[in-house]
C-alpha cells in the first residue's frame, strides 16, 4: 500500500449463529404460569413486537455461539481463521470471569498471537466493538478483524419477573472487518452516561467464591426506553453529518432488537419507511450485544442488504449506552 493513501476499514463477511431451542410467547407464558406469573402471547407481541427467541442449552456458553457465528463470517469473507489478526468479542454474559471470550474463540479457532479481548457496553457492545476495531484498522495496528457479539442472556433472567424475562434472548453475529483503499466504515460515534447505571443492571458480583449481591437482570423499563428514543435520533444525525450525508441516503437502518416501538420511533424521526428497517425483535427477542450483528446476517443472507448499501447501526443499552456506525457495505 502507498503510504500517502487513505486507510479504511470495510465489512467482507457476516455469520451469525441462533441456539436450536426456539421458545414461543406461548412457551415462556406456559413456563411463568407454572409459577404463578401471568403474561400472555397478546401482551408481548403488543408490548414488543417480539414473538419468539432462542434460549442456550445449559452446556452452551456466550464463546460457543460467538465461535459458529465467527466460523460463517470467515467463511463468507473466504479467509482462514490464521489470517486474523484482531478478535473482538462485545458481551456481557461471558463465560467465565476471566479469560475474557475473545481468548476462547481464539483457542477453539486454533489460532495464536493475535490480541484478543472482550468489550462490556451491554446491548451498545456491538457497535462500541466495530468502531474500536475500525480505529484499529485505520492507524495499521490490524487488518483482519474479527466482531463478534454473543449473548447468553437466558443465564442472568429473572423469571419470576415478568416486566423483563419475555423480552431476552441468546445468540451471536460476527463481521469480518478488513482494511481497505476506500470505506467500508464512514463514521461512527459513541456515548455513555453512568449516572443512569441503576435503569439497567445485574448488580451482583463475586467475590470469596460466592455470588454477592442480585446475579439477575434489573430494568426501569420505561426510563430505558424514554431515554433510547431520545439519544438514538441524535446519534444518527451526529454520524450522518460526519459523514457529510443525510437521512436521505440510508439505506437499511439496523436498530438494536429491543422493542419494535422504538425501532418505530427512531425511523419516524429519521424520515424513513418501516420497510428500510431491519427487524428481527420478532424471531430473536432482545439478544443484547449480538443483537444487531444477527439482524445484520440475517438481511444479508435473505439478500435485503446488498453490497454498496449504505447501512446505519444503532446501539443503546446499560450503562446507560448508545453509539452508531454508519457504513458502506
Ligand atoms: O436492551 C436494552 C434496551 N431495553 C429496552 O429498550 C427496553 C425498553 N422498554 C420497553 O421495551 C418497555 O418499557 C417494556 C416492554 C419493558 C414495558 O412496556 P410498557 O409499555 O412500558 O409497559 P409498562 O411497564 O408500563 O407496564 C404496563 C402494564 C403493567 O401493569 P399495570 O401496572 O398497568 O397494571 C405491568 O405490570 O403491563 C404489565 N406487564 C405485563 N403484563 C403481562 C408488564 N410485563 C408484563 C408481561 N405480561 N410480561
Amino acid at each position: 500500500m502507498n503510504h500517502m493513501s487513505a486507510r479504511y476499514s470495510r465489512i467482507t463477511g457476516t455469520g451469525s449463529f441462533l441456539p436450536p431451542n426456539r421458545l414461543t410467547n406461548q412457551d415462556l407464558a406456559d413456563r411463568l404460569a407454572a409459577d404463578g406469573i401471568e403474561t400472555s402471547d397478546e401482551w408481548i407481541v403488543e408490548r414488543t413486537g417480539i414473538r419468539a427467541r432462542h434460549f442456550a442449552a445449559a452446556d452452551v456458553a456466550a464463546s460457543d455461539l460467538a465461535l459458529e457465528a465467527a466460523k460463517r463470517a470467515l467463511e463468507a469473507a473466504k479467509l482462514e481463521a490464521s489470517s486474523i489478526d484482531l478478535i473482538i468479542v462485545a458481551t456481557s454474559t461471558p463465560d467465565m470471569v476471566f479469560p475474557s471470550v475473545a481468548c476462547l474463540v481464539q483457542q477453539k479457532l486454533e489460532v495464536q498471537g493475535c490480541p484478543a479481548f472482550d468489550v462490556q457496553a451491554v446491548c451498545s457492545g456491538f457497535v462500541y466493538a466495530l468502531s474500536v476495531a475500525d480505529s484499529m484498522i485505520r492507524t495499521g495496528s490490524a487488518s483482519k478483524a474479527l466482531v463478534i457479539g454473543a449473548e447468553v442472556f437466558s443465564r442472568i433472567l429473572d423469571f419470576k419477573d415478568r416486566t423483563t424475562c419475555v423480552l431476552f434472548g441468546d445468540g451471536a453475529g460476527a463481521v469480518v472487518l478488513e482494511a481497505s483503499g476506500k470505506p467500508g466504515i464512514l463514521a461512527s460515534e459513541l456515548h455513555a452516561d453512568g449516572r443512569h447505571v441503576g435503569i439497567l443492571c445485574v448488580p451482583g458480583s463475586v467475590s470469596g467464591g460466592k455470588v454477592v449481591g442480585d446475579p439477575l437482570l434489573k430494568m426501569d423499563g420505561q426510563a430505558v426506553f424514554k431515554l433510547a428514543v431520545g439519544v438514538l435520533e441524535d446519534v444518527a444525525r451526529s454520524v450522518l453529518a460526519k459523514a457529510d450525508r443525510t437521512d436521505a441516503d440510508i439505506d437499511w437502518l439496523i436498530p438494536h432488537q429491543a422493542n419494535i416501538r422504538i425501532m418505530q420511533s427512531t425511523a419516524k424521526k429519521l424520515k424513513l419507511p418501516m420497510g428500510k428497517v431491519i427487524v428481527t425483535v420478532d424471531e430473536h427477542g432482545n439478544t443484547s450485544a449480538a443483537s444487531i450483528p444477527l439482524a445484520l446476517d440475517d438481511a444479508v443472507r435473505k439478500g435485503k442488504i446488498k453490497q454498496g448499501d449504505t447501512v446505519l447501526l444503532e446501539g443503546v443499552g446499560g450503562g446507560f449506552t448508545w453509539g452508531a456506525v454508519l457504513l458502506d457495505l
